[in-house]
């Protein structure tokens, strides 16, 4: 059922005047003649609730979305009243309310620029079929606005022209613009006149948005049952919003392993266990980096979850400790849908407790998937959570699989017309019972969350490492996730680049495509171009689907084996780097990827880009997706950038043509930035480290760079076992000055850097460490510009002549 939000659809119903006013601390209630009312919270002074209830009492407060860690607190309120409107005021904000209607209008406190307003604003249809309303809002759409986020749609950033859905769905080989597909984020980012501001629809019901599609200056959406209710956040900066809605939705929960940012090999199956050892052996043989190995449906006995097929895997803690001595984690999959099989122990202690969903009238909701007819916990249930988690004790704790994979928890549901559970199915929903048209949209979050617990409480004291296919907003906090099945096409690395880039802008940083194409074979070519995008993803997997031929970086010809290795290897050089972007991520919900609106979006040029992206926060990357490419024109953001490759400087705040043979994709560095690297390593951890290399780039002026460390593993960083160092660079014409600041207390095995100078104007003739001179020779200035430091100096300053 499409709803239209159109005024002339009958059955429509809207909030008339206001008669009644209340405050209670910093919730502010107005109730309306027809018993609507709008209860209005101040979280921050940026980040505003709305929530409506049509006949004057409200459902349960209760949201899997919000994060009991969300910020809250704001400077300054006032309210104040005329003879048409309530004004709301914060330091940020102001947010007027019509007395006549119910309508809102927000404005910048600063310079009382418009920001968004309602158009009917809030209205409703009761629903006949199923009780309740089906809540509708519409705000007013201006020609130079623009709309970004919703998740993992497969369509141009930009989502302005368009109409969505949120339903998560099991979407086998989708294509540009399927909609709905896996994941329900029923969030994005609004950008008018240079002013973004964020809205996060809490529904998890099937949604609606309508971003000027229906009608050219409305934009619209709504949901087929529970309340509206929505967060307003303020700016005006996109990365702002990104961070507050993360912060309100949730950061993750902790740091992953740091091998869970390496390369990881997986396929729809490797087994038996000398298949899945002949793999790995060859990435050692070859030296290429990686360090997972993944199991698919086939290591365990009939599809049953929890048990292993011991014909092709007869002593799994034994080959998971030989694979681990080789430096290989071991992660296997784990699907929702339970075998119906009384000799099964999982099935039959689910089936005693009384874990299972069931039908409104009764029986088990039964449906088949891999193993044939299942029956399916009921994640919503804390209870079913916490025996769920408990399931992995073996696994994890005794065979020492250091990673899950949660996949089919859509729920998908095979040989149905609409793949997944019927409407009726009932669900505890924490405490709230409800039916599935409530709790479709995040039975796969439960499940991963509930996966997460166990692995949380069996790998201790390491760090849990899961990945979920379905997932809706708050995710985030418990797993990192992958695309669903995508097809080893060129527009589908088209689409791993979007996905990617919207994921991160939706709070969703740790994602990734199946590297390659999960359908069908990619040759030699896209596969390797899919590789060279991939390693800049926060998670970085080639997966395929079994029926579809090989996969591994060695099965085109050497030539590609020797690019993709190069290309891995770079994703192992960067791993500090990318260790702090996520640390950036997870400690201030900052996006790892920045699509280049979200990284310049006073530049208008940026607001209709998309394949462009900034890795980190000093990375630009732009991947090849055509066939037969030397190069490709690109979109360089303005300021000055280096070649990654050649040192070359450009200017950017225009297109340009860059060359980019099979071998090499457009990377560019921004000018200023320090860069920490480490040598290659067969997989993280491999060796301990002894020197880290700083990629200085010379600028004239000053940027800031940072660098996080930690043991890479375990909690000890969050009792300040960690390292941050920041970096300030001052450029000069005949001066560069590096200044660091340390904080933490964890101390890294190496004693020195390298410090490579890239693009400096001048010749060095005197350097300065601590205010001390020293001569050249003894920081060993190679003919290269790099030079070895104590990693502990607080000031490098390089002097020259021209
Ligand atoms: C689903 C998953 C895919 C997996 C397959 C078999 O299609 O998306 O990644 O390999 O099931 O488990």
């Amino acid at each position: 059922m499409i709803v239209n939000t159109e005024l002339e659809l009958k059955g429509n119903l809207f909030p008339t005047k206001i008669i009644d006013y209340k405050k209670d601390v910093d919730t502010l209630y107005f109730t309306t003649e027809n018993n609507v009312v709008l209860e209005l919270t101040i979280l921050r002074d940026s980040v505003l609730r709305f929530r409506y209830a049509t006949t004057g009492n409200f459902e349960k407060d209760f949201s899997y979305a919000i994060t009991k860690y969300a910020s809250r607190g704001y400077n300054f309120l006032k309210i104040e009243e005329d003879k048409n409107l309530y004004k709301v005021i914060t330091s940020k904000l102001i947010c007027e309310i019509s007395k006549e209607n119910l309508r809102i209008s927000l404005f910048d406190a600063k310079d009382l620029s418009l920001i968004n307003e309602d158009e009917i604003g809030f209205h409703w249809e009761e629903s006949y079929e199923f009780g309740g309303d089906i809540v509708k809002m519409s705000k007013t759409s201006h020609d130079g606005e623009s709309y970004f986020g919703l998740g993992d749609k497969p369509v141009k950033l930009n989502l302005k022209g368009q109409r969505f859905q949120n339903w998560v769905t099991d979407s086998y080989a989708y294509g540009k613009n399927t909609d709905p597909i896996y994941k329900s984020i029923p969030f994005y980012t609004g950008l008018n006149n240079n002013k973004a501001y964020g809205i996060f629809f809490d529904n998890t019901f099937r949604t609606y948005f309508d971003f000027a599609q229906e009608r050219r200056n409305v934009t619209s959406f709504w949901a087929q049952g529970g309340e509206m209710n929505y967060y307003f956040i303020y700016g005006p900066q996109m990365s702002d919003v990104v961070a507050n809605y993360t912060d309100l939705t949730g950061k993750p929960h902790q740091l992953p392993p740091l091998w869970a940012l390496g390369f990881h090999q997986c396929k729809w199956s490797y087994y038996p266990e000398s298949k899945v050892k002949e793999i790995t052996q060859k990435f050692r043989e070859l030296k290429i980096p990686c360090d997972a190995i993944y199991l698919d449906i086939d290591y365990m006995d009939g599809f049953r979850c929890f048990t292993w097929n011991k014909d092709y895997f007869p002593d799994p803690k034994r080959m998971v400790s030989e694979l681990e001595e080789d430096g290989f984690k071991t992660v296997v999959i784990i699907d929702p849908g339970i075998k119906i099989d009384k000799d099964y122990s999982v099935f039959k202690e689910a089936l005693e407790k009384d874990y299972f969903c069931k039908r409104a009238d009764g029986p088990y909701m039964k449906g088949k998937v891999w193993p044939g007819e299942c029956y399916f916990p009921d994640f919503t249930n804390p209870e079913v959570r916490d025996w769920w988690s408990s399931l992995f004790k073996e696994l994890i704790e005794e065979i020492g699989v250091k990673g899950v994979w949660n996949d089919m928890n859509e729920p998908a549901v095979m040989e149905v017309p609409n793949k997944t559970f019927p409407n009726d199915v009932r669900h505890d929903y924490d405490g709230n019972r409800c039916s599935h048209r409530k709790a479709h949209n995040i039975y796969g979050m439960q499940m991963a969350r509930a996966t997460y617990q166990g692995l949380k409480k069996y790998a201790y004291p390491k760090r849990p490492f899961v990945i979920t296919r379905s997932a809706y907003s708050g995710t985030q906090r418990y797993t990192s996730t992958w695309t669903g099945d995508n097809v080893a096409t060129w527009e589908h690395l088209w689409i791993a680049n979007i996905q990617a880039q919207r994921l991160a802008m939706s709070g969703y940083s740790f994602a990734g495509s199946d590297i390659g194409g999960f359908a069908e074979q990619p040759h030699g070519e896209l596969f390797t171009r899919w590789i060279q995008l991939g390693v800049f993803h926060p998670f970085c997997r080639v997966h395929s689907s079994g029926d579809h031929g090989n996969q591994e970086p060695w099965a085109f010809d050497e030539d590609v084996t020797n690019i993709v290795r190069k290309f891995i290897e770079l994703r192992y050089q960067l791993l500090p780097y990318l260790y702090t972007a996520f640390w950036q991520y997870a400690d201030e919900g900052i996006p790892m990827l920045k699509s280049l609106v979200l990284f310049d979006q006073d530049d208008v040029h940026t607001h209709y880009r998309t394949d462009e992206f900034i890795y980190g926060d000093k990375i630009l990357v732009c991947p090849i997706i055509e066939p037969n490419a030397k190069g490709r024109r690109m979109f360089v953001p303005r300021g000055k950038w280096f070649n990654f490759w050649t040192d070359k400087i450009v200017k950017g705040g225009k297109e340009m043509w860059v060359d980019a043979d099979i071998d090499s994709i457009p990377v560019f560095v921004k000018e200023g930035a320090i860069i920490p690297k480490y040598p290659v390593q067969q997989y993280v951890d491999e060796k301990e480290i002894e020197r880290v290399t700083l990629d200085v780039y010379y600028k004239e002026g000053k940027e800031n760079s940072m660098f996080y460390d930690d043991a890479h593993d375990g909690y000890d960083y969050i009792k300040g076992r960690y390292s941050l160092r920041t970096f300030k660079l001052t450029g000069k014409p005949k001066q560069l000055i590096i200044q660091q600041h340390k904080e933490g207390k964890y101390t890294a095995a190496y004693e020195t850097f390298l410090v490579k100078l890239h693009g400096l104007p001048f010749k060095v003739t005197k350097i300065e460490i601590d205010n001390v001179l020293i001569p050249l020779s003894e920081v060993k200035m190679n003919g290269d510009n790099s030079m070895i430091v104590d990693k502990n100096f607080t000031e490098l300053h390089i002097i020259g002549t021209k």
